[in-house]
């Protein structure tokens, strides 16, 4: 066994960064085992300096990350600082002075992943993400390694564990949104400013990264159709029960029938209980991938949180120096296919829809001659009168999603539509 040790500099030590420390440090010798070689914390780049960080030896905190970089000795880099910048030039750094990267930022690997890769490749040297998706969950490594051979056709997902979170809340106990999403807050699951969760940002993000891995092709967060689930009301899992349907915040990539095409997008769907992601419950994520070959598999696990994102940083940790030892990398960027990436208008769904009308002859035929005219079928209708008024719900079968919205500008404009409560795609059947 190599007895120089591998050179390891972290950039950023929060709630991730130091558990990866901790456990740097409390499991050394079995990873000096698996890897073959042991491996050193040799410096712990961060933002404030003073901060009590145990079981960090003070000597090696800085808060020139460029320097540390520079140093010249340093074989991997672990960045888990997040967001765009200063990650994004600092990773460049790393790979200007040889050393491999293991990073857990999806904002940027969904942003400049290929800008990245490309830089990785230049140098010889490995970028490794499992942690930008779903936290401790394999899933990165099962879909670029083992599901090399087969083809992926469809990549369905809760990748978001605060919104998961949110929505069993509402589920579970009727909770409207705000008060499930002040329980997230208080409990530590939603942060100050919910915007990138709620949003459907983060799990955009992390669609692009898997859609890109999935398809063998390129795609940005720009590509990924995106709707948060702040509008999700307890009226809508109302519905979807009434369905035997729950809710849930999905990523859905799907390449099209013909094969020449994909897409990519986040939003809130109801789902059926018997689906098995109508069971992910709490702040869980699991992923759901449909391969040719290989049929349907499910990952599931805890998709965020500090000791299970420093479970999957230090799996590629492992791997990276195996493949420095050997003098090898592992796989880079696979975009080879090239597919482009179609727009929301393309995807084929089902959509239930509900509608405030007023209850008099010729409603539901005008309704229904609406959805006719642009093509959209009817599955079922259910309608509820009172005092002149009806609530409406159309469930359609599969259609187009341009389709769709032409049916709903058109039903706004009847005089006698009152409003259009809610649209919410229909996933998994
Ligand atoms: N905020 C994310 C979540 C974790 O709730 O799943 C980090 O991506």
């Amino acid at each position: 066994m190599r007895t120089r040790p591998l050179k390891v500099a972290l950039l950023g030590c929060g709630v991730v960064g130091s558990e990866v420390a901790r456990i740097m440090t409390t499991h050394a010798d079995d990873l000096t085992a698996r890897i073959g070689a042991p491996v050193e914390l040799a410096g712990v780049a961060v933002r404030r300096p003073s901060k009590v960080r145990e079981g960090i030896d003070p000597a090696l905190v800085t808060t020139d990350a460029t320097a540390l970089l520079k140093r010249g000795d340093i074989d991997v880099v672990i960045e888990v600082i997040g967001g765009i910048e200063p990650a994004r030039t600092l990773i460049t750094t790393a790979f200007e002075n040889g050393a491999s990267v293991v990073s857990a930022n999806k904002a940027l690997l969904a942003q400049d992943g290929a800008a990245l890769h490309a830089a990785a490749e230049q140098h010889g040297l490995d970028l490794y993400y499992e942690a930008a998706v779903a936290g401790a969950i394999p899933l990165v490594r099962p879909m670029r390694e083992s599901l090399a051979g087969d083809k992926i056709n469809r990549v369905m997902g809760i990748v978001n564990g605060t919104t998961n979170f949110i929505l069993d809340k509402m589920d579970s106990t009727g909770a409207g949104y705000q008060e499930a999403l002040d329980e997230a807050t208080a409990l530590g699951y939603a942060e100050a400013d919910p915007t990138a969760d709620v949003e459907g940002y983060d799990a955009a993000a992390k669609a692009a990264i898997l859609a890109g891995i999935a398809f063998h092709t390129r795609v940005r967060l720009d590509d990924v159709y995106r709707e948060g689930m702040t509008e999700v009301s307890s009226a809508d899992f109302a519905s979807a029960k009434r369905m035997g349907c729950t809710i849930k915040l999905l990523a859905i990539l799907e390449r099209a029938a013909d094969g020449q095409s994909v897409t990519a997008r986040v939003h809130p769907a109801m789902i059926p209980l018997t689906h098995p992601l109508a069971s992910v419950r709490e702040a869980y994520n699991a992923v759901f991938v449909e391969a040719e070959a290989a049929g349907r598999l499910m990952f599931y696990g805890p998709g965020a949180g500090g000791s299970p994102t420093a479970s999957a940083v230090l799996g590629d940790l492992v791997a990276v120096c195996r493949n420095k030892l050997a003098e090898a990398t592992g796989p880079g960027e696979s975009a080879y296919t090239q597919l482009p990436v179609s727009a929301m208008g393309e995807v084929v769904t089902r959509y239930h829809i509900s509608l405030d009308v007023a209850d008099k002859p010729g409603v539901l035929a005008q309704v229904a001659t609406t959805f006719a005219e642009h093509g959209v079928s009817i599955d079922t209708v259910r309608q509820q009168g009172k005092d002149g008024e009806a609530s409406l719900v159309v469930v359609t079968h599969r259609a187009p999603d341009a389709a769709l919205s032409g049916t709903v500008e058109a039903l706004r404009k009847l005089d006698t539509v009152r409003g259009v409560a809610s649209i919410m795609r229909v996933e998994g059947e």
